[in-house]
């Protein structure tokens, strides 16, 4: 397919192919796999997740094994309401409840004091959990049938870009997983906004779909953004976490004519994610979507489909530095290991 210059709408499709339904009695398969320690990927509204019952230590250890993560990165456990958050977590401040009350379910994960018999698999030897009621009718069908916790990790292997679609999984993962529940593409298409609710005021960990201002406005309290020295550890932060094999550049608009001729001089294939109108003469160029969150639901996406080995570099013309793109320059800014 020729799709030099091809605006990303027209590819869309073809990134995000939503496959068949699930078949009726898959649901039910999901829960009876969960309950005997099985491992099953399903859809949520920001990325697919690889989830177990999160109070199987067996199960818990397949998710590291089937994605390659070290240990003592702490999973997400997934719920299907905000009640059962007093299952997890203890001493809950007002915060937590007004913003599980606002956002859920929602991207939003709130890191919370654990309860003392929580698996150390969960919480990554902290004593903290992160909790979340995901918005996806799929994934709040299986965790209403499942009852419990169902602990999830994004469904791509350790260090690589997260799945937005189940056809993502299958070829992240291939039979990894016991089962791959459709959803079709994530709505939100990044990770959820992490926000640490443990000493003082709020501080998010990881930003996402829910902006800094409206925690604020939901809390009444100053929300401290990221970037500032933690005193929690978020090893799934670490700089170089979402990285595609073909490096990925981000370039100023004024220096991409000039970096995509040099690249092409030297006989390197460059694809080009560009925001203004820009178009590469020597290489694929994909326009991007000029609002932030259009841009966040096409950007793992894209740059799947532009790092299946045909480029040699990706050139990202670099967003606009305000809140607005916070979570899309921080998951490009990993991408780019700077
Ligand atoms: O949107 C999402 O959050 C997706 C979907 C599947 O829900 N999940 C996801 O999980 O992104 P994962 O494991 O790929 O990223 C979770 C991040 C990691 O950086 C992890 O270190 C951090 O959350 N995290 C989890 N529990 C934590 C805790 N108790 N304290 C600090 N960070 C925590
Ligand atoms: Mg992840």
């Amino acid at each position: 397919m020729q799709r030099l210059g091809m605006h990303v709408d027209d590819i869309r499709t073809d990134l995000n192919e939503d496959g068949p339904p699930n078949a009726p009695g898959q649901i039910a398969r999901a829960v009876v796999l969960l309950r005997s320690g099985g491992v099953v990927a399903f859809p949520t509204e920001t990325v697919y997740g690889l989830g177990a019952d999160a109070t199987n230590d067996d199960a818990l250890r397949r998710i590291f094994s089937i994605k390659g993560r070290p240990a003592d990165h702490p999973l997400i456990v997934h719920l299907a309401a905000s009640v059962q958050i007093r299952d997890w977590a203890r001493d809950i401040p007002s915060a937590a409840y007004a913003l599980a009350e606002r956002f859920w379910p929602g991207p939003l994960t709130l890191i919370l004091r654990r309860r003392a018999w929580v698996s150390a698999l969960v919480t990554g030897g902290q004593e903290t959990i992160g909790l979340r009621v995901p918005a996806h009718p799929v994934a709040l069908e299986l965790l209403s049938a499942f009852g419990g916790g169902v602990a999830a990790p994004s469904a791509n292997r350790f260090g690589r870009v997260s799945p937005t679609s189940a056809e993502h999984v299958r070829q992240e993962l291939g039979d990894g997983p016991d089962m791959i529940l459709e959803g079709g593409a994530c709505s939100v298409g990044i990770e959820s906004t992490i926000v640490s609710l443990i000493d003082g005021d709020p501080v998010i960990l990881r930003p996402g779909g829910i902006s800094p201002v409206a925690l604020e406005q939901v809390t009444g309290r100053k929300v401290a953004r990221p970037g500032i020295p933690q005193t929690v550890r978020v090893p799934g932060t670490m700089a170089s976490h979402y990285a595609p094999a073909a490096p990925l550049r981000l370039v100023g608009a004024a220096n991409l004519p000039d970096i995509a001729a040099r690249l092409a001089a030297k006989g390197k294939r460059a694809a080009i994610m560009a925001l203004s109108g820009y178009r590469s003469t020597t290489g694929q160029t994909v326009a991007m979507p000029p609002e932030p969150a259009a841009y966040g639901y096409d950007l793992y996406a894209v740059i799947r489909m532009l790092d299946s080995g045909q480029h040699d570099a990706i050139l990202v013309e670099t967003p606009p530095q305000t809140e607005a793109w916070l979570a899309v320059n921080d998951r490009l800014q990993r991408a780019s290991g700077s």
